[in-house]
């Protein structure tokens, strides 16, 4: 498939806004460098469309350029580094092990979303490293390259499943679980979050990092799919959505227990009683 590359000159807090907001437009991942912000829409969307936006909203220069089919088959591996969460190691496979001893996933992202470098996978990672307990049950919502299930069982979880509605990620994440050995006790599944978790239950903690809106429509799955005093973590949000999700939460009678931002991403952790 080809690809057009949305290109932002931004800075600071505007490149958080712009990656933000190419996130929830495109779908797609973003590049954020030192010039501004990268993102990608497929040939035969309106690029030009998403460039005229981006200027009226944020008043930056914006520009689109094709981007040919062979570089997106390796462009994945750009700027990918070892990165140290806690306990937790999330290294690409060509680079060595950053921290000897540390819990170590070895993750190549390919084209699915999930290697470590967005600040909504960060902000999950973090609360999951600080909550997931030995012989934890998991489900991990949207699991994409895998990298949250993955990190679960080598922190401890004893089982963890994967739902993912893009089936081309799947075969990356199933990929990433026999690259960490991990594929007896870790699995991924096709299919929709909202009719899977109710059936892939009960589960000690789940994991989703999906958009507000899907999390907020996932709650009632989620909270049912929960045991008694599970965890569940939620990122995908922007900071500024935290106060549109809390009441959500409440609703659905879950407990805020725990949350982190990172790169202006917001994560929550949510106990059920
Ligand atoms: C932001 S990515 C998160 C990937 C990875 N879990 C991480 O933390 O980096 C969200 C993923 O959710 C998937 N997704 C979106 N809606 C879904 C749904 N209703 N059911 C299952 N997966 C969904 C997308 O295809 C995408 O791979």
């Amino acid at each position: 498939m080809n690809w057009w590359a949305i290109r932002v000159r931004a800075e600071g807090a505007d490149s958080d806004r712009v990656a933000a907001w190419l996130v929830q437009h495109t779908g797609q991942a973003v590049e954020q460098t030192e010039r501004g912000v990268v993102g990608f829409v497929a040939a035969g969307e309106d690029a030009a469309r998403t460039v005229a936006a981006l200027r009226r909203v944020f008043a930056l220069d914006a520009a689109c350029e094709r981007v040919a089919e062979t570089d997106w088959t390796t462009r994945w591996r750009h700027g990918l580094a070892a990165r140290t969460i806690g306990r937790l190691t999330v290294t690409p496979s060509w680079l060595p092990d950053a921290v000897p001893g540390a819990a170590r996933v070895v993750l190549d992202p390919e084209n699915a979303f999930g290697s470590g470098e967005h600040g909504s996978t960060r902000a999950a990672l973090t609360l999951l490293e600080r909550h997931v307990r030995a012989g934890d049950r998991v489900l991990d919502l949207g699991s994409g390259s895998g990298i949250l299930a993955i990190a679960a069982v080598r922190l401890g979880a004893v089982r963890a499943v994967g739902i993912e509605s893009d089936p081309d990620a799947n075969v990356v994440a199933r990929r990433n679980a026999e690259r960490n050995e991990v594929g007896t006790t870790v699995s991924f599944v096709d299919g929709d979050a909202g009719d899977l978790t109710p059936l892939l239950g009960p589960a000690d903690l789940v994991l989703s990092n999906i958009l507000r809106n899907v999390n907020v429509r996932l709650l009632p799955a989620i909270a049912s799919a929960l045991r008694p005093r599970g965890l569940a973590i939620f990122a995908g949000m922007e900071a500024s959505e935290a106060e549109r999700f809390r009441p959500a939460l409440a609703a659905a009678a879950l407990q805020e227990a725990d949350d982190v931002t990172d790169a202006g991403w917001w994560a929550v952790a949510a106990r059920r009683p």
